[in-house]
């Protein structure tokens, strides 16, 4: 050892100018190089961040997305492909596929709820006011807070008025109001194209958190512009003031926890009288327990990647099913060919289906459980514990079955959730058997057939209106 470091320091003694030389050259043409690269990367950001500086003044409160266009033509043209609405993917795909004929079951779930009279997959961000102006789940007794995710309009009026005054204006109120569709006030600043949080119940509901909004990095933005809407959220109070129920985190358990403890429920089930919690749906926060988050990849890098035209490079406007554009969302980082992504995801949205199924059964078994135990003698406090678990186990089938994607955002959280579901509704089956056998009743009971749309929909009403099937022997 010794011997070894006296040679290395009798050369360096030796032959000191070469040695260093060399390396001093060397140093200073990897910096420069160094150098070189960075300012051309600050050069072209700072050129991409002109770019976005409007060369046309946009007014503060602009809904109209057409005037942005004289600005920003390729974000607008991209954006208004979103237009269409026949996109089929096995799963998903902006197309306005009808979810209770598809699954019969989900009408039962639902029973003596809008859910259950029309349930339909989303469109695009093109189709949000339209969408909601003509769904049979809105009435005359609908409130102003639905509009609050549909418009950029919605920014505007809660300028003028103040949210809390928005929140308890009447739904049809404010039709004239409200027409633009999701758009570029939705979440961006017109006077500096930054990315803004442009909704109160996000940057209240991060706050109850503890998070410092300054502190937000620009990754995080990418997706927390999405979960101004795309979040489980409830109307609190007479005010129907929009609150996203993250008190105690954004997992099922937290969200459970803060519905069960002041016995919120959104309505009384009409075959099981279990008062239930109806999910809207969870993007942002199932996404956060899957791998995607956990790497940093937002949801824009998948729903809105990059796209070049004519030698510019843009952020790809039409928000839409990754599937339908799996070269630009998923093979920059994947270098599996297309096919083979496509079917990897098809076989984990499969999976997290099949899970699904299983549990819709299940749970619409039990509410006729509850339903027979009554039908034979047993009284509300009886049949306390059965409906509390029913409620827990839709409450968590439907955190999965509202969230988008067929549980890609993340497979082992759904499949998790919804072992936790099957379960709880076993339970209560199983209490069910007990208070029926307590009341004599030993023999199966008679489940109805639910196995399209129409016999589900003829089996709530007939419940609804006080003359059900005889279910025990
Ligand atoms: C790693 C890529 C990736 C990320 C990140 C991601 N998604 Fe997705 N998303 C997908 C895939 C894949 C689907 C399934 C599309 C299908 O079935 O056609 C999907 C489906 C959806 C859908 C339903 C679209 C449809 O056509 O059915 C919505 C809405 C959605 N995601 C929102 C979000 C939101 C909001 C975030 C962030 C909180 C997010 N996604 C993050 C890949 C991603
Ligand atoms: C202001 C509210 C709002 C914001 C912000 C928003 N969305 Fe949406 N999004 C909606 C609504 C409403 C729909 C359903 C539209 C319909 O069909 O009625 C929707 C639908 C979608 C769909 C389904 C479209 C399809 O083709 O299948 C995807 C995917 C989606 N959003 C992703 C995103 C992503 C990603 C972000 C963030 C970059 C985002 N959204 C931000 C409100 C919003
Ligand atoms: C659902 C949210 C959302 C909506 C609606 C939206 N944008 Fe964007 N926009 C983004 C995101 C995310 C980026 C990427 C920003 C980044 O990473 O810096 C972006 C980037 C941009 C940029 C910067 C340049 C680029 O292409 O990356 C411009 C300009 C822009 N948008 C214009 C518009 C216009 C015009 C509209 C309305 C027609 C609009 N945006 C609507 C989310 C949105
Ligand atoms: C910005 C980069 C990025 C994009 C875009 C992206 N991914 Fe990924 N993906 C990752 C990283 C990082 C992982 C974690 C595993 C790893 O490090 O290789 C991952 C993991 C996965 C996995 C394995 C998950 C598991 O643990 O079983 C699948 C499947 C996957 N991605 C599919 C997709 C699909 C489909 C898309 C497009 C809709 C997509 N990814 C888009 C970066 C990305």
């Amino acid at each position: 050892m010794s011997a070894k470091n006296n040679f290395r320091n009798r050369t360096t003694q030796r032959q000191p100018a070469a040695w260093r030389g060399w390396l001093l050259f060397g140093a200073a043409v990897v910096a420069t190089f160094a150098l070189g690269v960075l300012a051309a990367s600050i050069l072209q950001r700072r050129e991409e961040a002109k770019a976005s500086l409007p060369l046309q003044p946009i007014a503060e409160y602009e809904t109209d997305n057409s005037k942005w266009a004289v600005n920003w033509p390729r974000q607008y043209d991209s954006y208004r492909a979103g237009e269409e609405s026949s996109s089929e993917t096995k799963f998903g795909g902006a197309y306005p596929r009808d979810l209770l004929a598809e699954t019969p079951a989900n009408v039962i779930l639902f029973a003596g709820y809008g859910f259950a009279k029309e349930y339909r997959q989303a469109r695009g961000h093109l189709h949000a006011v339209e969408d909601v102006v003509n769904t049979a789940r809105v009435g005359p007794t609908t409130v102003a807070t639905c509009w609050t995710c549909k418009s950029p309009d919605v920014v505007r009026l809660m300028a003028d008025m103040g949210p809390a005054e928005f929140y308890k204006q009447t739904f049809d109120s404010l039709k004239g109001e409200v027409t633009h569709p999701v758009g570029c006030l939705d979440c961006h600043d017109p006077k500096t194209m930054v990315l803004k949080i442009t909704r109160p119940a996000l940057v209240e509901a991060l706050e109850r958190q503890g998070r410092d909004l300054k502190n937000i990095s620009h990754q995080e933005m990418r997706s927390l512009v999405c979960a101004q809407c795309h979040v489980e959220y409830y109307f609190k109070g007479e005010g129907n003031y929009l609150t996203f129920p993250w008190d105690d985190g954004t997992g099922i358990e937290a969200m459970a926890k803060y519905y069960d403890e002041p016995n919120f429920s959104d309505w009384t089930h009409a075959i099981s009288g279990a008062p239930m919690v109806k999910m809207q749906h969870p993007d942002y926060e199932v996404y956060t327990k899957g791998i995607h988050a956990f790497r940093n990849v937002a949801c824009a890098d998948c729903h809105m990647p990059y796209k070049t035209e004519g030698g510019s490079k843009f952020t790809d406007h039409h928000v839409r099913s990754p599937l339908l554009n799996i070269a630009n969302s998923c093979a920059v980082c994947h270098r599996w060919d297309e096919e083979e992504i496509r079917s990897r995801v098809e076989s984990i949205q499969s999976g997290v289906r099949e899970g699904r199924d299983r549990a819709e059964e299940t749970i619409a078994k039990a509410h006729f459980d509850i339903a027979a135990a009554k039908q034979a003698g047993a009284n509300d406090e009886q049949l306390k514990e059965a409906r509390r678990l029913v409620r827990e186990a839709q409450l968590r089938w439907d955190y999965v079955a509202a969230n988008n994607g067929m549980g890609f955002h993340a497979p082992q959280e759904c499949l998790r959730i919804l072992a936790a579901a099957v379960e709880m509704a076993g339970q209560c089956r199983v209490e069910c058997a007990r208070i029926l056998a307590r009341n004599g009743v030993t023999e199966p009971i008679a489940y109805p057939d639910f196995s399209t749309k129409e016999k589900a929909q003829a089996l709530m009403r007939a419940f609804v209106d006080g003359n059900p099937p005889k279910l025990v022997p």
